[in-house]
């Protein structure tokens, strides 16, 4: 059977059982959707086919990570608390996005074999466009958590792109930070009147505290003596910012912290029982979420150093910014989403110091399907 038959072969498989892959994933419509605005301009550069189909290929993946993340956001939206056996399907979601923003971190490379000069041939004809304008990279950064005070750095011009966005975007939809701070302030454990686990850690934290002071009365010399307590006391002020609710609402006041205090005290129980079988699907997807923010800080770096590279760092943006400038300050921990989940490491305790859970917690957290049903009665009642 030569090429042409085996065509006509598969034709007829299409009539006879349904349609052929071009038709299918409508490729026509994809492939011809690749206009070179320096081909228009008669004065072709062939990078320029490599610039759109690479920003075509972001977008794409951009399309999966909302389809994914909108996925995630309703289960988490369940205001019974969060089905136990969705959470399986959680983790694969988030694992699946942290792939690929790992793709997407790496693909900026292959932009990079494009040089300078040929870029500078056709850059003049996409003023004002601007990967600033990427609607699908605001909603995913809106849907993780992100606020978006960046806009305002639009041109006058394209104030209409900056409705677009804030009308496909619902502001009262919970974004999934605040959605994963509802989850965590359920932690079990954290009742007062039950196990208690924040008492404990208190109390844990003094006895440790207490431990470093000890230490500096130990020591030999006066200058190791200096050295102990300027130990103890940064130590001390750690602690305290996480222990003392009104300097923790303070952090969150001037934004460097985010989480209500609730929900850290669930990430820090989290963290240190993760080996508790109910508690390593959830201490998995603390960190998922945190490669998640690592990878978009990653996907921003390699791109800033891409962008110095192609047009330095005096030029401003084609989307009106300051260009490199502005591309560098979001680097800034501002722009970390779980920002409180990557400080954690800051008020975890020496093993020897964690509460050890009781028989009563234990079957507690192993019956939590049904925790979370009694206390939603217990709150609706
Ligand atoms: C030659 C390659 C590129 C250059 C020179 C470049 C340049 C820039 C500049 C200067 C900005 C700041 C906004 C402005 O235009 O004023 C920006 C923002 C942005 N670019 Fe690119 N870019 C390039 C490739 C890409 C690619 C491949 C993507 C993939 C989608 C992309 C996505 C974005 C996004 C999402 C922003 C907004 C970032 C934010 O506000 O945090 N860019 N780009």
């Amino acid at each position: 059977m030569d090429t042409q038959q085996r065509i006509e072969a598969a034709k007829l498989t299409e009539s006879e059982n349904g349609m052929l892959y071009g038709e299918y994933l409508q490729l026509d419509k994809i492939l011809s959707a690749q206009r070179l605005l320096s081909e228009v301009h008669k004065a072709t550069v062939p990078d320029e086919h490599l610039f759109i189909i690479t920003h075509q290929a972001y977008e794409l993946w951009f399309k999966q990570i909302i389809f994914d993340l909108d996925w995630i956001i309703a289960v988490f939206s369940n205001h019974m608390g969060l089905d136990e056996s969705e959470t399986l399907g959680i983790i694969k979601r988030l694992n699946r996005i942290v792939l690929i923003l790992k793709v997407l971190v790496e693909q900026v490379m292959v932009l990079e074999t494009m040089t300078p000069l040929d870029f500078m041939d056709f850059r003049g004809y996409l003023c004002p466009a601007s990967g600033f304008q990427s609607m699908q990279f605001r909603d995913i950064e809106k849907k993780l958590g992100l606020r978006l005070e960046n806009k305002s750095l639009l041109k006058p011009c394209d104030q209409n792109k900056d409705k677009e966005i804030q009308e496909n975007s619902k502001e009262n939809d919970l974004s999934l930070a605040e959605l994963v701070e509802r989850w965590l302030e359920r932690t079990p454990g954290l009742e007062e009147n039950g196990f208690n686990f924040w008492g404990k850690y208190k109390k844990n934290v003094e006895s440790l505290l207490n431990m470093y002071y000890n230490a500096t009365l130990d020591a030999k010399t006066d200058c190791e003596k200096q050295k102990r307590m300027a130990d103890y006391e940064r130590r001390k002020a750690t602690f305290d910012s996480v222990t003392d609710i009104k300097l923790h609402e303070s952090l969150v006041q001037r934004g460097e912290r985010r989480f209500r205090h609730k929900a850290l005290q669930g990430a820090i129980m989290i963290t240190f029982y993760r080996d508790e079988p109910r508690f390593s699907q959830p201490h998995q997807i603390l960190m998922l979420l945190m490669d998640i923010d690592s990878l978009v800080t990653k996907w921003r770096y390699n791109h800033v150093i891409m962008v110095q590279r192609m047009i330095g760092s005096q030029s401003l943006g084609t989307g009106g910014s300051s260009g490199y400038h502005y591309l560098r300050s979001t680097l800034s921990d501002r722009y970390k989403v779980f920002l409180d989940l990557f400080n954690l490491s800051s008020y975890l305790l020496p093993r020897g110091y964690i509460p050890p859970l009781s028989s009563q917690i234990r079957s507690q957290i192993n019956l939590y399907k049904d925790y979370i049903s009694q206390t939603n009665d217990d709150t609706s009642a």
